[in-house]
């Protein structure tokens, strides 16, 4: 997985120095026009783009990445009418998303057209089209000028990098240029909607939610994630990314229990727990990670994959991490975790 060698001398920009603002798009969006690749923040995670209308360029994604390559990619604009022009026919539920949610963490599956690389919809008659709120998402792909299809900016396998210190850790050195923009405001992946269909499907739940979509088209419920209706009691046979190099043991239960059990558990200094403040504050561990307040989940999920990426850094061997009610962001919050563990403990009251 880890065999692409690192290549490259990668353009390193800090979005946040306004001196060099314009240098870095204009650096970037040359680069993307020119074959090359780009990674960006968003307001989710940080992508790895090349110009979604260019074959050569879009194959070296799934080369820097070690992603298998029938695994498609998300096409970026920087507002949803540029689309049109690129793919087939938009249902009105993908109108509907789209007025509702975008510039946003939702991206729609519509048909597509003859325009984009082959190889960024891996084969299939669909693609995915997103718009991103994040302003410097949005100003590098007006630069661009062209479709920029991009996944997550991760090596396949690991966390999606949601602060510019771990899209460098994977991409220095894969990418032509890196822009750094700080850290992403959801902290996971878009939610992903199928539009194709009459009632419209979530694929992968994301910060707009399952609630938030049925206000405005009609959803097939059935495709409301498993984590919304039935937590699984064993990991069985997922398929596994989003995955520290940890033993991942996700802990469900009231402060009380979830308290008690980590008092009497074997730590030892390669062990991490990641847990809400009302539980951090009453153990004693070396490495304590916080979700935040109980609360205010959108915490926990901004902080899970960087809290993952900590652990992977410090050589940490098992993490304990909380697991949360599946209403809202807790939905994507669980599907991620789900993917990332390796054992349940199921506390109850
Ligand atoms: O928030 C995000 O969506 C981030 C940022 C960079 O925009 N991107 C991202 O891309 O998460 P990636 O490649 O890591 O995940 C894309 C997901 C995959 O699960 C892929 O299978 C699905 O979208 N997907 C892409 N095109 C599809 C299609 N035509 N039909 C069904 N699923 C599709
Ligand atoms: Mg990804």
């Amino acid at each position: 997985m880890h065999s692409v060698v690192k290549s490259m001398n990668s353009k390193i920009y800090d979005l946040n120095d306004i001196n060099k603002y314009d240098e870095a798009l204009r650096s970037a969006a040359e680069a993307v026009r020119n074959g090359g690749l780009v990674v960006f923040p968003t307001e989710t995670v940080y992508g790895l783009g090349a110009d979604a209308t260019n074959d050569s360029a879009v194959k070296k994604i799934f080369q820097a990445k070690g992603r298998p390559s029938d695994n498609p990619l998300i096409v970026h604009f920087a507002k949803f009418d540029d689309c049109y022009e690129y793919v087939g026919e938009v249902s009105d539920a993908a109108k509907t998303i789209a007025e509702h949610f975008m510039p946003g963490p939702v991206t729609v599956i519509v048909k597509k057209g003859n325009a984009l690389s082959p190889t960024v919809t891996a084969g299939l008659d669909t693609v995915a089209v997103r718009v991103p709120s994040d302003r410097f998402a949005h100003d590098f792909l007006k630069e661009a000028g062209c479709p920029v299809a991009a996944p997550s900016a991760n090596i396949s396998g690991k966390p999606s990098p949601t602060r510019a210190e771990y899209a460098l850790e994977d991409m220095n050195g894969r990418a032509d240029v890196i822009l750094c923009g700080g850290d992403c405001l959801v902290g996971l992946e878009s939610t992903v909607v199928d539009c194709t269909t009459e009632k419209v499907k979530i694929l992968r739940p994301g910060a707009v939610t399952a609630e938030e979509l049925m206000k405005v088209v009609t959803l097939d419920e059935s495709s409301i994630s498993e984590s919304q209706t039935q937590r699984p009691r064993s990991p069985g046979m997922k398929y596994r990314h989003y995955k520290p190099d940890a033993y991942v043991i996700a802990v469900d239960g009231s402060d009380e229990s979830i308290i008690k059990y980590l008092n009497d558990a074997d730590f030892d200094e390669k062990c991490a727990v990641i847990m809400f403040d009302s539980i951090l504050g009453h153990i004693n561990a070396e490495v304590k990670l916080s979700l935040g307040d109980r609360n205010h989940p959108e915490t926990a999920a901004h902080d899970l994959f960087a809290h993952f990426r900590y652990c992977d850094r410090a050589g940490i061997t098992k993490i304990y991490v909380s697991c949360m009610p599946t209403d809202n962001i807790g939905d994507a919050y669980m599907n991620r975790l789900n993917k990332a563990t390796d054992e349940y403990m199921m506390l109850g009251e």
